[in-house]
């Protein structure tokens, strides 16, 4: 089947070998500064066309074909509901965790460790608790997949739908088989937008950060939410590829959403203190801001 209207597709909708190789793809594009020394020089970091792995390039190849303006609203239609499930925040950790160790026995990091990193790193260095708790949560979204919603569908590098694809998207080549290209609504510079109306009103293709926005913004001050929200979309805060949509707000706003992009993307702690430890913490913490249970 291959519809902009299903999420089921004939081609491999797992071809990475787990969600995290989504993330050390980043990495590898957006090394962390200060871990470029003599050793290892800035185009070797760079050399991305090199050093990737196909399961990658495959996975954006299904991603940027699949991401429709159609296929977006669908996804919204179905799960910005949150009809589906309703369980302690914690019960969503619990799957997470699983979820990568499951299909990678081998990784180093759970997706716990990588929150928890992550969250710690923010908490060191005194930020707002409320950014703490963007740290623990940010990747809640990848819950996607207790639905059985293929990677494409949940990580990956974010971008607006309903406008004319930057060719500063990794990847904007496979662009090309996306349908979209050839719809005169949706293949302009601004499409179905206008110049500076904001990212509010841009629809983004779909994943876990759009999820987990939704799901939380009730409860998060507004920067975090934008944290959130943008926390994939690269191709805005490392190249400024969409400036023509952004706000004078957004760009207030993205502030925030790069001084956690480091975070997210660096913070590896060899002397983390463990989950017993932190629970009590993160257990306050997460009361203050959140209900009891989330829906999903
Ligand atoms: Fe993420
Ligand atoms: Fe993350």
């Amino acid at each position: 089947m291959n519809n902009t209207k299903g999420t089921a597709v004939s081609e491999n909708a797992t071809p990475l070998s787990n969600l995290d190789e989504w993330e050390d793809d980043v990495l590898r594009r957006y090394p962390d500064p200060a871990s470029i020394n003599e050793d290892k020089k800035v185009e070797e970091f760079r050399n991305y066309e090199e050093t990737e792995k196909d399961g990658v390039k495959e996975f954006y190849r299904i991603n940027h074909k699949f991401q429709t303006y159609d296929f977006v609203t669908q996804k919204r239609d179905e799960f910005l509901k949150f009809d589906k499930k309703e369980m302690p925040i914690w019960d969503a950790f619990a799957f997470l965790n699983q979820l990568v160790d499951d299909s990678d026995p081998d990784t180093d990091l759970d997706q716990m460790q990588h929150l928890l990193q992550t969250s710690e790193a923010i908490r060191n260095d005194k930020h707002p608790d409320w950014m703490v708790l963007v740290g623990l949560i940010h990747d809640m979204g990848k819950t996607l997949c207790l639905f059985g919603e293929p990677q494409w569908a949940v990580v990956g590098d974010t971008f607006p739908v309903g406008c004319a694809f930057s060719d500063k998207v990794v990847y904007s080549d496979f662009f090309k088989h996306n349908p979209d290209i050839n719809d005169k609504r949706f293949n302009t510079e601004l499409g179905i937008y206008s110049r500076h109306c904001g990212l509010d009103n841009v629809t983004m293709s779909w994943g876990h950060d759009e999820y987990v926005y939704h799901m939380m913004k009730d409860h998060i001050p507004e920067p975090g939410l934008y944290m959130l929200r943008y926390h994939s979309f690269y191709s805005q805060h490392r190249e400024q590829a969409y400036n023509h949509l952004m706000s004078e707000h957004d760009h207030e706003m993205f502030k925030w959403v790069s001084l956690f992009n480091p975070y997210d993307l660096y913070s590896k702690n060899p002397n983390q203190k463990s989950w017993e430890e932190l629970k009590p913490y993160y257990e306050d913490l997460v009361a203050k801001y959140l209900p009891a249970t989330l829906k999903f």
